[in-house]
This record gives C-alpha cells, sequence and structure tokens, in this order.
C-alpha cells in the first residue's frame, strides 16, 4: 500500500502564523507538523510516501524534509497543488503516483498517539471499498460527523450546525483505487471545494466503507486551539 500526505492549502485560518508559511511547517512541540503524519505512515509499514503541498513555500519542505532520511527512508516523492480546490482535488494529484494499488491518505494537521497500524492491515485484507477512522469528541460541529446505524455508517455531514453524531471523521482515509474516478465525477461544494466527505459519501453508497474507532487521543492542528492543544499533547508525550 502506498501513503499520501496531504499538506497543501493557504492555511487562512491560522494567520499571522500562515502569512509566511505553510501551516504544516509550523511547530508541534519539538517538531515541524508535517513529521507526524509522515512518521504515522513509516510506523504502519508504509514506506512508499507522496506528499502533496502548494502555496508559495513549497520548496521548503524539501529543504526539511529532503528524501526522507530522518524518518529511515530511500526516497520521498513531491507533488504540487495550485489554488484552493479542497482535500478531494489534492488527493486527485495523486493518481499517477498509486498506480491502481489502494492507498493511505493522512491530512498533513492530524496527530495521534497510538499508530494507525492495525487497520491499515485490516484494509489490506479488505477487498474493495474504503475505510475511515472515527473519533468521539464534544464538539463535533467543526469536522465531517458521521451518522452510524450499527456497524455501518449511514452518511457523512460536513460541518454540520445539529451533527447526528458526536463521532466526527478524522484525517486518515483508506481506498481503492476507484477513488480517483470517485473524485473526477465529484462537483465542487458551497466553499468551492471539492470535499473528501462526498467522496467518503460516495463509497457509503456504494455499501463498501468500513471504518473503526481510533484508541487513545486525537486531533488535529488547522485552529489556534487545536493547535495549543496538539502542542501540549505531544510534550506529555515527549517528556
Ligand atoms: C477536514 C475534513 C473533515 C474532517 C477534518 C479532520 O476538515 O473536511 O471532514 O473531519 O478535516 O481533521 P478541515 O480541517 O479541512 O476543515
Amino acid at each position: 500500500m502506498k501513503g499520501i500526505v496531504l499538506a497543501g492549502g493557504l492555511g487562512t485560518r491560522m494567520l499571522p502564523l500562515t502569512k509566511i508559511t505553510n501551516k504544516h511547517l509550523l511547530p508541534v512541540f519539538n517538531k515541524p507538523m508535517i513529521y507526524y503524519p509522515i512518521q504515522t505512515l513509516v510506523d504502519a509499514g508504509i514506506e512508499d510516501i507522496l506528499l502533496v503541498t502548494g502555496g508559495t513555500n513549497a520548496g521548503d519542505f524539501l529543504r526539511l524534509l529532503g528524501n526522507g532520511k530522518e524518518f529511515g527512508l530511500k526516497h520521498l516523492n513531491y507533488t504540487y497543488q495550485e489554488g484552493e480546490g479542497g482535500i478531494a482535488e489534492a488527493l486527485g494529484l495523486a493518481e499517477y503516483f498509486a498506480a491502481g494499488e489502494k492507498i493511505v491518505v493522512i491530512l498533513g494537521d492530524n496527530l495521534l498517539q497510538q499508530g494507525i497500524k492495525k487497520a491499515v492491515d485490516n484494509f489490506q485484507r479488505q477487498e474493495r471499498g474504503a475505510k475511515i477512522l472515527l473519533k468521539e469528541v464534544s464538539q463535533p460541529q467543526r469536522f465531517g460527523v458521521a451518522e452510524i446505524s450499527g456497524d455501518r455508517i449511514v452518511s457523512i455531514e460536513e460541518k454540520p450546525e445539529a451533527p447526528k453524531s458526536n463521532f466526527i471523521v478524522t484525517g486518515f482515509y483508506m481506498y481503492d483505487s476507484q477513488v480517483f474516478d470517485i473524485v473526477k465525477a465529484l462537483k465542487p461544494s458551497a466553499r468551492g471545494e471539492l470535499e473528501i466527505t462526498d467522496v467518503n459519501n460516495a463509497y457509503i453508497e456504494q455499501g463498501t466503507m468500513t471504518f473503526e474507532i481510533l484508541e487513545g487521543w486525537w486531533t488535529d492542528a488547522g485552529t489556534f486551539e487545536s493547535l495549543y492543544n496538539a502542542t501540549c499533547l505531544i510534550a506529555e508525550k515527549t517528556l
């Protein structure tokens, strides 16, 4: 299986921190944010990794990460997203890299306490479709929220005002090779982006979406509050 880290976007929710650099290069305790999702993939046994970035600071990723030697990698792949087309558009750029294999996708601002190896191994054995990782939170409105019935997700709503559950969709997604056809068929949402939630809903309608619930803490780091929270959690884990 191949791994893709999505680290584009303009980080407008975090101005002025992101005025002169990419959100994923900001520090989370003692490392740049982007180190954590790469390490998560490496710990799950994935060594063929593509980093999708964008904006004016894309070259800084190459200077920082090089060929991934710090992670024990021999090589790192890079690609560039122009503009602000959304998470699903960024994923679409990975088609040539995936080359028909299953993929694990991580949002570059998602951090967690325990690894995702078990889920990745389970998806390796899943014949087709997709798998997402959920987490129960107290304030789900800021995320994609899953409506669950038994062992099935009924649908996902992106940032709903009245969430149907407290289970949110974290930024860890696993897909079979159909994902790129699904992305090509997407229409931009009201905010003008191709939404990852629409990709996941396509798999749900097809009846091939599975899910697992993450153990241990999970956080994104894409707002001031969550970045602060992520820093505290990593500091506690590290010190
Ligand atoms: C994105 C997804 C959302 C998901 C979240 C996880 O939101 O659209 O469904 O719950 O990542 O971090 P964003 O952070 O881009 O607003």
